[in-house]
């Protein structure tokens, strides 16, 4: 999705520069060429080497070190980047940029440079809160340099208050939207769920199901990179998450997963439930390990809340969600009545029992029920491929 873009990744002294790290290693994932330039007081903080290794570049840091390599030289930087990004940016490189100071090779590469570039502070409230600090903030956005704002939150120096540098992910979504705006879901907020909950019985044992969340995750990855802004919950799965995503949160249970979709809800344009989330819980949690005592064990179960049922009463209308049907029998006549009961645009039902389909396999064989009752039925595919056909029907479903 950053494929081949050249990105040279300021980093400063600040106490947040441990997440520069990761940054740069996210980045280098959505396929960014990634330079690093470091200020001297970034390396009291991290060593070059670290960043060396996750870009697979050399770092530049010192402007008055022999020149190794034509890209460590500061004008060369300059030229290269597609974008400038400054993470964290401290108060002081705030203020030399806004006044055009270039005592460094960072300074001097932000002063060289034509390409956009993005600065995200980071530093105790105060120092933000800062008049000197706030004007020069001013003067970067007025002069079209882009901010990144800071998040609210616990703060290294111990108080708590804005001055945060925003989480990696939320950061590297910043500059995956700037490349990508134009393409069919930018602007987007797209929330999917993913593989299937956990639901207690005791410290060690739990119900849960098959669902390893490729579909979900696959659905994820194709919504970044449509261009959109993705929030991926997740219940427990070995997967990696795809790159890009504005937001990756991992839940256990079902009403974990409510209170995590709920709260987002508001602000999605397109929801999928692709989650395999457990229609039942233990009625009560045991806080011991249950031994194996009797010869019989009856477990009283209640039910879970229907996440997709309550999204389906809250859509506004202009909303679009989509459900997945895995069903073992009677897979349309199910599938159409979830799809009635739960108010859905569409929906998308899977035969659990055929080979290579549903639960925890690379592939998957569905059929799309829409609304007007139209069912299109799809070969066995890979669960990428069913992505990118499930997100072209949503993108049909927008143009009406
Ligand atoms: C432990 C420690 C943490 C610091 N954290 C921050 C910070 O989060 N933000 C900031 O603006 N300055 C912070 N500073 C101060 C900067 O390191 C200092 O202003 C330095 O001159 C910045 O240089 P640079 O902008 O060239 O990287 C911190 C200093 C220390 C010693």
């Amino acid at each position: 999705m950053l494929d081949g873009k050249k990105i040279v990744l300021g980093v400063t002294g600040g106490i947040a520069v441990y997440k520069a790290v990761e940054i740069a290693s996210r980045l280098r994932k959505l396929g960014a060429d990634v330079h690093v330039i470091m200020t001297r007081a970034a390396k009291e903080f991290v060593t070059e080497l670290t960043f060396r290794e996750i870009t697979g570049n050399p770092v530049s840091s010192d402007m008055f070190a022999p020149v190794a390599h034509y890209n460590v030289e500061h004008i060369a930087l300059a030229n290269l980047a597609d974008v400038m990004l400054i993470a964290p940016a401290t108060a002081n490189v705030i203020a030399k940029i806004a006044h055009g100071v270039a005592d460094d090779m960072l300074t001097t590469t932000a002063l060289a440079t034509v390409a956009p570039i993005f600065f995200a502070p980071s530093m105790n409230s105060n120092m933000l809160s800062n008049v000197a600090t706030q004007e020069n903030i001013k003067t970067l956005t007025s002069r079209g340099l882009h901010l990144i704002e800071p998040a609210s939150g616990h703060l290294a120096c111990g108080t708590s208050g804005k001055g945060r540098l925003p989480e990696p992910c939320e950061i590297v979504s910043v500059i995956d939207s700037f490349f990508n705006e134009g393409k069919s879901l930018s602007g987007k907020n797209v929330l999917v769920t993913a593989a299937g909950t956990r639901e207690p019985i005791d410290p060690v044992r739990y119900i849960g199901n098959r669902s390893s969340g490729r579909m979900g995750y696959a659905l994820a990855g194709e919504a970044v990179s449509r261009g959109a802004s993705v929030v991926l919950v997740s219940g427990p799965s070995s997967l990696e998450a795809p790159e890009g995503l504005k937001e990756f949160i991992k839940v256990e249970t079902a009403g974990e997963m409510r209170a995590a979709v709920m709260s987002r809800f508001r602000d999605a344009d397109i929801v999928i439930k692709a989650a395999a989330v457990a229609d039942y819980r233990a009625k009560v949690i045991a806080e011991n390990k249950i031994k194996k005592n009797a010869e019989e064990w009856t477990l009283s179960l209640e039910k879970n809340p229907d996440i997709l049922k309550e999204l389906g009463e809250k859509k506004r209308g202009n909303q679009i969600l989509v459900g997945f049907a895995a069903e073992t029998q009677n897979l349309i006549e199910n599938a159409k009545a979830k799809l009635e009961k739960k108010n859905l645009d569409f929906i998308v039902a899977n035969d659990v029992t055929k080979p290579n389909a549903g639960f925890n396999t690379e592939t998957n064989l569905i059929k799309i029920l829409s609304r007007d009752g139209g069912v299109e039925e799809f070969p066995l595919m890979k669960k990428s491929d069913l992505a990118k056909k499930i997100f072209e029907r949503i993108e049909k479903v927008m143009e009406k």
